[in-house]
């Protein structure tokens, strides 16, 4: 059995400056290693990555595109095997391919490798001797490669809704892919959620749309409503043409529960925790059993959710508690939040309580089966989901990404990206700066610390940016002593309950690299946020993750060398091969564990 650091711990190393180096840059004392980078064998026959002779069969059973969120869930009690997963967002075409020039003189063959670069990643993996450092197994048992072919269930009450019925399934029950997974979780039942995000992109139309129902409804997700493509796609397959099938975008933009632990089982689209641009779902349960799933829809001035499951969670990890807790998720209520701040001076003068704070409610949209939205049917509610909140009266907020419950206090923290539209007219205490550029990360508190609470109180916790400038705030901490943050997007705890930070968009907002941060809530410590990483050139920092047991951190670095111009052949970054950039995830740990072998330490 594993030994777990004590709560509260307080974090020692010193942090990573600032910086613009085009590798992962790690604190002194610690090390790290790549574990698998795009085009590395996933599947069983898979062969060894060439980028000039790549095809679709091969990348197929390869390690895809766009690393984003991870997972580690153990394969054995002494936690020397586990199952890494990794969504694969999307794809940089550009720095795929060396001939690549545009979507329109694109081949088949490149599109539909791209195609098969995206959804996600099984990889056993096995702690290198009794390191934190962890390399993908021999074994390839559990390995799978989820992708834009890769068969999916739909289920929840939405399932066989009319408006997921195509030309392919006239039952509305099945469909194939899932597409910019970006964050995800995994459940206390041994299964990842993983959640489409940008799906709008993909698909194209060969004749503009006309009926002002469907216009409303692909106006209010951004997809396209005239005639033309952003990917291409749509000139591969007929279901990514919107005038041909115009509901198989329905049937983008879940939640989606796949098992790990058996590579033969069809993934799950879970309809009852609505669509809309899902960042990720991460999982508490509430006081009387109930599973809730915390959900950001990444998008400006869009909303936070949360669905609370009908049935209770069952403890043990037998096959039929396991059996039970995978439907779970299939129905329940599903609400959006409500932050009231408590300081009605604010905008025209600082909160005279000196903070961003309040009290927030969740508003129902399906509760009991029914809906709670005039004029919507739950089917509506639950595919439509951004048009029913918008009936209800949510705050519009920053970008919500990751929205996350701290195990070990229960405190939900949800990251705001930035939002650079929020006009002066616009700001409100939950979201206080106009053009924030910076972003934020609220603290919720729920109501007796209970998930399913319908009221809760909120705090700003970080006002990211540059700690000199004055209307930023670190949890009340020293600002001379604490590392810049910006552009907060993926959030993660260790088993001590310390809040780790990744970032997206620190070189657009403040010149330096994205990374990862960590920050103590809790003791003398709370609030002395530190950088922990800094990722290569071009790339946001994913993930991250910590392990159960607390001595390992993975990071995805994701798109290095994304900048304007970049191709294979003139790569801004060279990550991490010294050859071309190539989406990857390191392990990082303790390289002398004196004092303790935790991360952080
Ligand atoms: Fe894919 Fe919201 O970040
Ligand atoms: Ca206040
Ligand atoms: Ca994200
Ligand atoms: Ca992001």
């Amino acid at each position: 059995q594993v030994e777990l650091p004590e709560l509260g711990r307080p974090v020692n190393f010193m942090a990573v400056q600032d910086n613009t180096v085009d590798s992962v840059v790690v604190p002194n004392g610690y090390d790290w290693s790549v574990t698998i980078a795009w085009g590395e064998p996933v599947e069983q026959g898979a062969p060894e990555f060439d980028i000039d002779n790549q095809s679709v069969e091969a990348q197929l059973k390869q390690f895809g595109y766009n690393c984003d969120f991870v997972a580690v869930l153990p394969l054995d009690r002494t936690f020397d095997r586990a199952l890494l997963w990794v969504n694969h967002e999307y794809t940089n075409e550009n720095l795929m391919f060396r001939d690549w020039v545009d979507v329109a003189s694109a081949t088949e063959d490149q599109l539909k490798i791209a195609m098969a670069a995206h959804g996600g990643s099984v990889v056993e993996i096995e702690r290198v001797g009794d390191t934190g450092e962890w390399k993908p197994a021999k074994r390839k048992r559990y390995n799978r490669r989820i992708h834009t072919w890769t068969e999916f269930e739909i289920v929840g009450p939405a399932a066989g809704s009319d408006f997921l019925k195509t030309g392919d399934d006239p039952s509305g029950t099945t469909a194939l892919g899932t597409l910019n997974n970006c964050a995800g979780g995994t459940t206390p039942w041994g299964t990842i959620l993983t959640a489409e995000e940008n799906f709008h992109q993909y698909f194209g139309a060969s004749a503009d749309i006309s009926d002002p129902t469907t216009r409303e409804r692909f106006g209010r997700y951004g997809i396209r409503t005239s005639a033309g493509t952003s990917r291409g796609w749509d000139r591969v397959e007929d279901r990514f043409d919107l005038a041909k099938e115009p509901n198989e975008v329905n049937r983008q933009g879940w939640i989606v529960e796949i098992d790990p632990y058996d590579p033969k089982s069809t993934p799950r689209k879970l309809t009852g925790l609505g669509r809309f641009k899902h960042e990720g779902a991460t999982i508490s349960i509430a006081e009387d059993g109930r599973a809730v799933a915390y959900m950001g829809d990444d998008e400006r001035f869009d909303y936070v959710y949360k669905f609370v499951s009908k049935n209770t969670y069952r403890e043990g990890t037998d096959r039929r508690s396991r059996q039970h807790n995978m439907t779970l998720l299939e129905e329940g209520d599903l609400y959006v939040a409500k932050f009231t701040g408590n300081s009605p001076e604010f905008p025209d003068s600082p909160p005279n309580d000196g903070l961003f704070d309040g009290t927030g409610e969740w508003l129902p949209l399906i509760e009991d089966g029914e809906s709670k939205v005039d004029g919507m049917s739950v089917e509506e509610v639950l595919v439509f989901t951004r048009l029913a909140a918008d009936q209800v009266g949510p705050t519009k907020m920053d970008r919500p990404e990751d929205v996350e419950a701290n195990p070990a206090t229960g405190t939900v923290y949800v990251a705001l990206t930035n939002n650079s539209r929020r006009t002066p007219a616009e700001v409100d205490e939950a979201n206080p700066r106009a053009e924030n550029r910076f972003g934020h990360v609220i603290a919720i508190d729920e109501a007796g610390n209970d998930a399913a609470a319908k009221t809760f109180t909120w705090q700003i916790v970080i006002v990211c940016g540059d700690p000199e400038d004055p209307e930023t705030y670190y949890d009340g901490y020293d600002k001379s002593q604490v590392s810049m943050i910006s552009c907060p997007d993926n959030v993660a705890f260790d088993p001590s309950g310390r809040l780790w930070i990744g970032t997206d968009g620190m070189p657009g907002s403040t010149g330096v690299h994205d990374g990862m941060f960590v920050m103590p809530v809790e003791g003398d410590d709370r609030g002395h946020l530190r950088r922990f990483v800094s990722t290569p050139i071009g790339a946001e920092c994913c993930g991250p993750a910590i392990t159960a047991d607390g001595r390992t951190a993975l990071v995805a670095v994701q798109h290095p060398g994304e900048v304007s111009g970049a191709t294979v052949d003139n790569p801004a970054s060279t990550f991490p091969y010294g050859d071309f950039a190539r989406p990857s995830v390191v392990t990082i740990w303790r390289k002398s564990p004196s004092g303790g072998p935790y991360i952080g330490d």
